[in-house]
């Protein structure tokens, strides 16, 4: 339980900060239930600025695929068993050797001293609590070092490859040094989407707040808005020109499993299984990028049927409830990740409320495998879905 954000919000208003101030717990009487991610959600956007709320929720184009990815899980039913012994649900699974105890993860995500003045460290401190493996963002505020030193649970890095390739490295082998066991390259963003949500609202980078890990690229690389200028598409932050010979490259030069992000079609699918990554992840960034593909968890089956099990496949895109995971998982994904709604806890409540928000999908998750009578992951397949 949180206390009632409606004063949170009008000091934040009133003072104009940039950034969102953690909401302490409170014992008081007066306070608001946080039972469900969409109730984070909505004092998100009570503590958050407008802009900074819309560069969060928002989607690409008139975000048509940000309601599908919704509405695609809720049209998905589910066929339970009963009678079966429950009593003990066990979600522990490994990934490219890290151990966690639920496939409920923290997808990478920018800029987090928006949304809590600690920005990452809280970030890890919430990630640590709920023991849950969180991705760290090449636009990250906070660098991976000090990031890595607060954190307990595993951490992953996500790389935007950079058209300077001698700085990429230097930069993969700086995450491999901080304890990142995995690199996710981001390969569904050559430029970004069309955020019309965000350009309205004129979102851009407050002062004061760096893409640490882009520091030494160039004059302003740090700095600069991601966005490109008027009536161009390319952004000086992002590689237009990668392609899979990349892939050989970061191959060649890193230990370090190598995931794919931004999968969405068979052929995708069947061109990383020979370039030898270790992973994909099915993901449409969130719809932040090109409007009106298909939802994630539509796409998925396909890119399930090409992989034919040669490679773990994980999953994110408007995972809001523990059946979402269930379902994804129940269509052949190894483990899904959680975007925004962590950030929603990150803003009302700091390093809580991603721990909170965790939990509560953790939770949720449990109960639904209760429920479907499933005790291991390994039982959640297809046969759960009706249909
Ligand atoms: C505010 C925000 C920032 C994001 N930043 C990144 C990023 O830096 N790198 C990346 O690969 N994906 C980024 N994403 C996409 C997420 O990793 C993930 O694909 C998406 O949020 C999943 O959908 P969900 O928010 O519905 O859970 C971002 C998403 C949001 C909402």
């Amino acid at each position: 339980m949180y206390r009632d954000v409606s004063n949170r919000a009008k000091e934040t208003a009133a003072a104009n900060q940039p950034l969102a101030e953690g909401i302490p717990l409170s014992s008081d009487a007066d306070r608001t239930p946080f039972i469900t991610v969409d109730d984070f959600e909505h004092a998100a956007k009570r503590v958050l600025r407008p802009e900074v709320w819309d560069y969060l929720s928002g989607g690409a184009g008139d975000e048509i695929t940000l309601r599908w990815n919704r509405e695609d899980f809720d049209r998905i039913k589910v066929r339970p068993r009963v009678l079966v012994d429950v009593s003990h649900i066990d979600t522990r699974l490994t990934l490219w050797g890290c151990e966690i105890p639920s496939p409920i993860l923290l997808a990478p995500t920018g800029y987090h001293r928006l949304f809590h003045p600690e920005g990452e460290l809280e970030t890890a401190r919430g990630a640590s609590a709920a023991n849950s493996l969180w991705v760290v963002s090449s636009f990250a505020t906070v660098a991976i070092e000090e990031v890595s030193a607060k954190c307990t649970s595993s951490l992953w890095f996500q790389l935007y490859v950079q058209q300077d390739r001698g700085f990429t490295a230097e930069l993969v082998e700086r995450v491999e040094q901080a304890g990142c066991r995995a690199l996710v390259v981001t390969v569904d963003t050559p430029v970004l989407g069309s955020r019309s949500r965000e350009l309205r609202s004129g979102w851009a980078l407050p002062p004061g707040i760096e893409r640490v890990h882009l520091r030494g690229l160039g004059s302003d690389a740090a700095t600069a808005s991601h966005r490109p200028h008027e009536q161009e598409i390319y952004s000086a932050v992002l590689d237009a020109s990668l392609s899979w010979k990349d892939i050989d490259w970061l191959r060649s030069m890193t230990r370090l499993p190598i995931l794919l992000k931004g999968i969405l079609s068979s052929q995708d699918a069947a061109q990383a299984v020979s370039a030898g990554v270790d992973g994909i992840i099915v993901s449409n960034h969130g719809a932040r990028n090109l409007d009106t593909v298909p939802s994630t968890i539509h796409a998925l089956p396909e890119v399930i049927e090409a992989i034919a099990g040669r490679l773990p496949v994980l999953f994110d895109g408007g995972v809001r409830r523990g059946t979402d995971v269930l379902k994804a998982l129940a269509h052949g994904a190894s483990a899904v990740f959680i975007g925004r709604p962590y950030l929603f806890g990150l803003s009302v409540a700091g390093a809580e409320g991603v721990a909170h928000v965790t939990r509560l999908l953790q939770s949720e998750l449990r109960m639904a495998m209760a429920l479907t009578g499933r005790t291991q992951l390994s039982q959640i397949d297809r046969s759960l879905l009706w249909p």
